[in-house]
């Protein structure tokens, strides 16, 4: 289920040339976009990353690690919609 090495190297770029400090990713998997997202930030980028599953996080979550990526990730064990829902209230 995770995106293509080719896809991965494209929103790393993307992320870059928009000099992007803080994304929200919306379906994690076990992590590798949420990896290519977190190299391509900045080292006080920040990533809110949202998935109902905690378990398929965990998984990928040691290659995070071992990549000193982890603190630029705030991971919440939630429906999106509710995360959405959460987001659209605290800026309205
Ligand atoms: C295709 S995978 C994500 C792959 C990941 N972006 C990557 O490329 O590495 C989709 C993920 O979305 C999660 N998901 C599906 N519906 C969701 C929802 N309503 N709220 C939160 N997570 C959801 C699933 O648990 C699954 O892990």
């Amino acid at each position: 289920m995770n995106v293509p090495v080719d896809e991965g190297l494209l929103l790393s770029m993307l992320l870059k040339v928009m000099n992007a400090k803080k994304t929200l990713e919306l379906g994690v998997f076990t992590g590798y976009s949420l990896l290519t997202t977190a190299l391509a930030l900045p080292a006080d980028g920040k990533i809110t990353a949202v998935d109902v599953d905690k378990e398929a996080y965990e998984v990928g979550l040691p290659f995070i690690q071992k990549a000193g990526v982890e603190h630029k990730i705030n991971f919440c064990q939630s429906d999106a919609f509710t995360v959405l829902n959460d987001l659209i209230t605290k800026v309205s």
